[in-house]
């Protein structure tokens, strides 16, 4: 049974295509104080006996859903429970930047770990996370399916905005199955946010650029990186990312950059997510 959190219904109905599982109608109230009741119906069906909890962690109230229906699959009956984290949130706090920090994605992996017997992570913004799980977790690559919405390019680059994230970069130029991929250097000042790019050493005058991340989240890398190639003379700018979490006022910067394109995945369900992750969970699951 694929019990989707509300952030993650479709990618949870994809899965539950992909992999011939039933999708259960788990259901969403809050109490007047505003605290959270996420419940999964009763497993009928006493074959059913394994629950797949899909819920991305976009926000703090995503979280606490999240605990909700891993604790309510086991009241209805599962034996097993597997959590997919389409996002992982709190992935980018992976250690303590400055003495009194927590390290914020070892305690969501904690508090995740008490309630699953098994965790399916997709492209966590740095692998080692998975190492704060106390139960068995399998990373997945997602990064391919980004390939195919992309048209017939030119040329094309497909460009990591940091050193970071070139081995996707490189998932979705092997999957488009031409061009070249290069990195820019990047540097973000810690207090004010800001970033600054440096130009990669490919020349992209007049070739079409792909830049790839894993995340897009206030949109300064990505806005930055297509400045940049705007200026050196690319033709067009396609972003894609992984995680399409589009904080703020992110859009805008992208379009204000000049991107022609933005595609993500449905890690993140926005308009922008125009293919599936379901795909690499099924085979992992
Ligand atoms: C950084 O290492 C990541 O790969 C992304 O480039 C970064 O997290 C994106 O964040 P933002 O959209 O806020 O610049």
């Amino acid at each position: 049974m694929i019990v989707p959190g509300s952030s993650s219904q479709q990618l949870a109905a994809a899965l539950a295509d992909a992999t011939d599982h039933e999708l259960a109608t788990a259901t969403y109230d809050r109490f007047p104080d505003g605290e959270r009741l996420a419940a999964a119906p009763a497993f009928a069906d006493a074959e059913t006996d394994h629950a797949v909890v899909v819920a991305t962690t976009d926000s703090d109230e995503a979280w606490v859903e999240l605990l909700q229906l891993q604790d309510a699959v086991r009241e209805a009956g599962a034996e097993r429970v597997t959590t997919v984290i389409p996002y992982m949130g709190y992935a980018r706090q992976d250690r303590s930047f400055k003495p009194g920090q927590p390290v914020s994605a070892r305690a969501m992996a904690r508090a995740v770990s008490t309630g699953t017997d098994k965790v399916v992570l997709v492209n966590p913004h740095e692998p080692a996370v998975a190492d704060f799980y106390d139960v068995p977790v399998t990373s997945v690559d997602a990064a391919a399916a980004l390939a195919d919405p992309l048209p017939d390019l030119t040329n094309p680059l497909f460009l990591a905005p940091d050193e970071g994230a070139v081995d996707i970069a490189e998932t979705v130029r092997n999957a488009y199955g031409a061009g070249d991929t290069d990195y820019f250097e990047k540097h973000r000042d810690r207090d004010t946010g800001t970033v600054e790019i440096t130009t990669a050493d490919a020349s992209v005058a007049d070739r079409d650029v792909v830049v790839v991340d894993d995340i897009v989240a206030t949109g300064s890398t990505m806005s930055e990186a297509v400045g940049v190639l705007r200026a050196d003379g690319a033709d067009r700018i396609l972003a894609a990312c992984v995680h399409p979490m589009l904080a703020a006022n992110a859009v805008t910067k992208l379009r204000a950059a000049g991107v022609d394109r933005l595609v993500g995945t449905d890690t993140i369900e926005r308009g922008c997510s125009v293919v599936s992750a379901a795909g690499a969970i099924a085979d992992a699951l």
